[in-house]
């Protein structure tokens, strides 16, 4: 028997629809309310609204559970790589191994940029945030591929296992030619024998006359950060996706309007912020007890900390912070005062009613950026390196947009507060 939910309104009742999900999360659909009572729903900032019904990521935010098509992030972290991940993401089974190695080796053929591209870099003032580069350069990625950017769904699909490959080998090599070319360094090319993540390494670090030493720790490290950043459902930039490719813009567009979203500071780049908060903590010289009475009070956020679905410990913040001490130590930066600070915060925090009464935990952001930092990424590099993780989820949710043919425009609705109607008043009696 179908399920409903009753609304009173204007002391009439409506029966509203219920949809379950596979994992039994439960929604009222409203698709009708306004046609049917003349009200719409009002939720700032969508805190309790489903955009979309999507297979591809679910999270239990009130028992730390993330899954990637049913995979636990525990046991994807454990056992397999980036690319696997990506690969299950975007086409929801694990490689087979010919399958990965096909792919791998797909990735490897398109690491390299048009050269015509390298130049487009000279247009950006020195000081120029990555991010701003990341985003202007993924749309202009796909100005060289105009079968897959011709805004016309079917013919697009037909090349998207190419854009796929595309997108995130090319996305590794924009952002480390961003760091190159800012710093004043002679730009690197992919070596085919790397796998993709000590690639990036060698990208960003390698110098003419001495290749960047791989460290396996290191390369796994890095490949973790990816593969925990891959899908995270609808997100603040997954929805931005999302929203740019309902209304049939191609796959570059809609991922380069996901880095814009990622940069904000409440999202993306908190990354930056966790950093930022501890090095100002560990200057102070204060056991960050000071800055938790000031995140307390409402003067600061306490980065790296919240988030808005999970109300208990973020998986992915804990798989890292255990990895954390164990990459310091192989970069003899076991002593790394960053670390004991983040380690006592986290302490303080989860010990203080302020946060335990919200339910605030480390998200993901916690404990990332103190690896990123050891393995020598710089601070504003820290929220590219979410943007190449999160790409196989954009990837994944753009097409679940685009293979959908009964998709509609994302166009939601406001409650205006504005003027009521008033006259025009001439400039002279103004
Ligand atoms: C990511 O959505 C995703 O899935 C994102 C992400 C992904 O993988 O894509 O997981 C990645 O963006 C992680 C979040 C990174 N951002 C930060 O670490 C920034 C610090 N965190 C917050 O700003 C905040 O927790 C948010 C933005 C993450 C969530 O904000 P919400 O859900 O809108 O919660 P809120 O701002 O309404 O806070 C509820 C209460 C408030 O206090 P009261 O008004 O009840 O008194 O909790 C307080 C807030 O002041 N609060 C914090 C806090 N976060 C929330 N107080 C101090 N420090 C914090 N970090």
């Amino acid at each position: 028997m179908e399920k409903n939910a009753s609304l009173y309104v204007d002391n009439q009742s409506f029966n509203l629809p219920l949809i379950v999900g596979s994992e039994g999360e439960k929604a009222i659909d409203i698709r009708k309310l306004r046609s049917e009572t003349g009200n719409i729903a009002y939720d700032d900032g969508y805190a309790n609204t489903g955009s979309c019904k999507s297979d591809v990521t679910f999270i239990d935010g009130e028992n730390g559970i993330l899954r990637y098509r049913g995979y636990s992030v525990e046991d994807l972290a454990h056992n397999a790589s980036f690319l696997e991940s990506a690969w299950l993401v975007i086409n929801g089974e694990l490689p087979k191994k010919n399958e990965l190695e096909d792919f791998s080796g797909r990735i490897a053929i398109n690491a390299g940029i048009h050269e015509s591209m390298h130049r487009l870099f000279d247009g950006f003032p020195t000081n120029s945030h990555p991010m701003a580069i990341l985003s202007a350069l993924l749309n202009t990625l796909g100005c060289y591929y105009p079968d897959m950017t011709s805004n016309h769904r079917t013919e697009e699909l037909k090349y998207f296992d190419k854009a796929v490959a595309l997108l995130i080998s090319k996305v590794r090599t924009i952002a480390a030619m961003t760091y190159r070319i800012k710093s004043g360094l002679p730009v690197n090319y992919p070596d085919p024998n790397l796998r993709y993540s000590e690639n990036f390494l060698h990208l960003m670090f390698s110098n003419p006359h001495d290749s960047y030493p791989i460290r396996e720790v290191v390369g796994k490290a890095l490949d973790l950060i990816f593969l925990l950043h891959v899908d995270h459902e609808q997100n603040c930039s997954t929805s931005t996706v999302r929203m740019v490719a309902s209304g049939g813009a191609n796959l570059f567009a809609s991922v380069s309007a996901g880095v814009c979203a990622l940069w904000g500071p409440l999202h993306g780049g908190a990354n930056m912020g966790v950093i930022q908060m501890l090095r100002e903590i560990h200057a102070s010289g204060d056991d960050g007890s000071s800055f938790i009475r000031n995140a307390k009070s409402g003067k600061s956020r306490l980065m790296g900390f919240g988030h808005r679905v999970y109300k208990n410990y973020d998986p992915r913040a804990k798989i890292l912070g255990q990895y954390c001490e164990k990459v310091l130590k192989v970069l003899g930066k076991e002593n790394d005062p960053l670390l004991s600070i983040a380690q006592n915060l986290e302490r303080q925090a989860l010990a203080d009613d302020y946060f335990v009464s919200r339910k605030l935990y480390p998200n993901v952001d916690f404990y990332s950026g103190i690896i990123l930092q050891a393995i020598g990424l710089p601070l504003n590099m820290f929220t590219v390196i979410f943007a190449i993780g999160r790409m196989p989820g954009w990837i994944a949710h753009w097409k679940e947009i685009a293979s959908n043919p009964k998709s509609k425009i994302h166009r939601p609705r406001q409650i205006y507060t504005g003027y009521k109607h008033r006259s025009f008043v001439p400039l002279d009696q103004r």
